[in-house]
């Protein structure tokens, strides 16, 4: 772990440093522009950065709208990445799970993910955990976290905030 490192909710001075590690962490544009289109249509739940002396990760958490479900407090974790140079630290796994034990004190029902279930199945995300659930992404790669009950039991469409639909 880099010594040192704190996570915390973004502020209005790390804008441009999350943006540029979503371009060096993925490679392109689309998910920095991700957060900031949900940023800009007020859909970013929680945002977090993990930081030394600068910003070297951010995990961006955003709602979910259950129709079948109104009273199911969900959200989608996305984008997550952490600068090419401290990969491997523990900064990811550091940032997911202060995300999911904040979104869990808050009393959140679900989290949704799309990746490596390799990775998000350390954080006990399952792919299976889906099946009741429809969404623009169902596949192998979508996986859920239930932390209530009412999570576990939700059903139905799922619907993503409009920033994803205009992912390239
Ligand atoms: C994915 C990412 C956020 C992980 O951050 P990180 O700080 O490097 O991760 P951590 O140090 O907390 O965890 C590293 C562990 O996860 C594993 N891991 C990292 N990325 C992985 C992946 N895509 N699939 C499977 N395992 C992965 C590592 O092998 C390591 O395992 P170990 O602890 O057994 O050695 C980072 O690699 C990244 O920014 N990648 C590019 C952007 C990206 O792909 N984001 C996720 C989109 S779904």
């Amino acid at each position: 772990m880099t010594s040192g490192l704190r996570i915390r909710p973004e502020e209005p001075g790390d804008r441009t440093a999350i943006r540029s590690l979503h371009v060096a962490a993925f490679g392109g544009d689309a998910e920095a522009d991700l957060v900031d289109r949900l940023r800009r249509d007020g859909d970013l739940s929680l945002s977090l950065v993990a930081c030394a002396d600068t910003v070297l990760g951010h995990v961006a958490f955003s709602p979910l709208t259950l129709p079948e479900a109104p009273g199911i407090r969900a959200l989608a974790l996305a984008p997550v990445a952490v600068l090419p140079d401290f990969h491997a630290q523990g900064i990811g796994t550091a940032l997911i799970e202060d995300g999911l034990q904040r979104l869990a004190d808050e009393g959140a029902d679900l989290v949704l993910v799309l990746g490596d279930p390799a990775y998000y199945g350390e954080f006990g995300f399952q792919a299976e955990d889906t099946s009741a659930l429809s969404t623009p992404y169902d596949g192998p790669y979508l996986q859920a976290l239930f932390l209530t009950e009412a999570g576990r039991n939700a059903r139905g469409p799922v619907a993503y905030a409009n920033a994803f639909a205009e992912l390239a």
